[in-house]
């Protein structure tokens, strides 16, 4: 499977945006993660393009979580997104890539004082309310500045879609969000009301992450409308923003088949209308927040390929030089990844394989994949790391974390720097009573 611009060279290497993945592997070091810019843009594109031609009155926001830096907020920028930032990290971050903050949305299940404080102060468009706790935090922050805040509620429709029961949150038993069907998400909405310094403006929902089948969505455009009805007759306020979430899936393996934007923005917007005309409200903007289906297939991860031990009649293990510190996906959700041998990338595919992290425990990246014949030196990419890697990544073992390249029309530019053994240690502090005695 080739996505992107991934394409095999005339040396029969991998080559991604126009780079070969050897002289990148040569040139950065493993493991790296490449990030392919062309796809990234037209994942963009193609999201907003199904959706403007439905939906005049939408915007396309980034979910950062998955794919986070100065760069990637630049690249949002210039494609008319805004951003969904899950914390103060996330939204210090695009502040300081110049990212116009009227743009973002601030989520998260316990904001604390610091993260509000700086939201509002650097006048990040909307925050998406969680609970009553941070309504008061919020309505005393913009209060204290004389300022009125904009904000969305979140509320769990109640759906539980087919994705990976940790990376299911829109149904009623979740730590997010105030559920409809339990009554707590209209009375948040009367309490928010009550509160001088916040605007309601609208509401917020995200049922779950890498889900394959439409249903869902559709079904979470509808409830969340016919919930939109029952606040205007109860409370007597317009939902004139309804941001959906995420959770689109993207193609790990061959036979994976998410669904295309089109297919997702045609079966949100049917829903939509359909329920708009019946309740007569007026049309909210409506938003979209999705974060592997823009990044997740622009990524590849390289690797060295080091040992390889046979346990005869059983399996053959490949050990790469990273595993679970830049790619925690298979350890915590069983994560399935495919990949391929850059160097060898047009060879006839000979063997199942094992591909084993170099972590201290059964980290291993890839089982059952078909290669061909390798040797240490090799070099793995493993396909579709775009998202919830790098963002992910750890220094366990104390390895340091990759670098990441953007690659595109031949060039490949740094956009984080690998960490240094010393990045390390900067942070370890040894009090004096443990020095090491100079008499040792
Ligand atoms: N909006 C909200 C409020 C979210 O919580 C998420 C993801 C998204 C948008 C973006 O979802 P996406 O389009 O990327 O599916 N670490 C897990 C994924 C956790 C997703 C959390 N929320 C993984 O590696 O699969």
């Amino acid at each position: 499977m080739l996505l992107g611009t991934q394409r095999i060279n005339a040396q029969g290497h991998l080559a991604i945006g126009g780079c070969d993945t050897v002289e990148l592997a040569r040139q950065y070091g493993t493991p790296l993660y490449v990030m392919d810019e062309a796809d990234i843009r037209q994942k963009c594109r193609a999201l907003r393009a199904a959706y403007e031609k439905r939906y005049p009155n939408s915007l396309m926001l980034f979910a950062t979580k998955s794919f986070m830096n100065l760069a990637i907020c630049r690249i949002m920028d210039e494609e008319g997104m805004g951003l969904d930032l899950s914390s103060g990290g996330e939204a210090y971050t695009a502040l300081k890539a110049g990212f116009p903050m009227e743009r973002t949305y601030l989520h998260g299940n316990n904001k604390s004082m610091w993260e509000l404080t700086l939201a509002v102060e650097s006048g990040v468009g909307r925050i998406v309310l969680d609970n009553e706790r941070e309504m008061d935090l919020l309505q005393a922050v913009a209060a204290e500045r004389g300022l009125v805040q904009d904000v969305l509620l979140r509320v769990t429709p109640g759906i539980k879609p087919q994705t990976h029961s940790f990376i299911q949150t829109g149904q009623i038993d979740t730590k997010f969000g105030l559920g409809i069907s339990t009554g707590y998400a209209i009375k948040g909405l009367a309490t928010a009301k009550g509160l001088p310094n916040l605007n309601i403006v609208g509401l917020h929902c995200h049922i779950g992450s890498n889900i394959m089948g439409l249903d869902s969505f559709e079904m979470a455009a509808r409830m969340m409308i016919r919930f939109a009805a029952q606040v205007r007759d109860e409370l007597d306020i317009t939902i004139s923003e309804l941001d959906l979430g995420g959770g689109v899936g993207v193609r790990y393996m061959e036979d994976d088949q998410p669904p295309s934007p089109e297919d997702y923005a045609e079966a949100v917007i049917t829903g939509l209308h359909d329920e708009i005309e019946k309740y007569r409200l007026p049309h909210p903007r409506l938003l979209q927040e999705p974060g592997r289906a823009i990044v997740g297939e622009a990524g590849t991860t390289l690797y060295t390929i080091g040992t390889i031990k046979d346990v005869p009649g059983i399996r053959r293990y490949v050990s790469v030089d990273g595993g679970m510190s830049d790619n925690p996906r298979p350890t915590l959700y069983d994560a399935k990844y495919s990949a391929l041998a850059a160097n060898r990338a047009s060879a006839p595919l000979t063997q199942k394989v094992t591909v084993a992290g170099k972590h201290c425990e059964c980290d291993n990246l890839i089982f059952d994949v078909q290669l061909p014949e390798v040797e240490p030196g090799d070099i793995l990419a493993v396909q579709t790391t775009g998202a919830y890697n790098y963002t992910m990544a750890s220094n366990y073992n104390r390895f340091t974390r990759p670098a990441v390249v953007l690659v595109h029309e031949g060039t490949a530019e740094v956009i984080v720097e690998r960490e240094t053994l010393d990045d390390l240690l900067s942070h370890d502090r040894l009090p004096e009573r443990l020095q090491p005695s100079v008499t040792a």
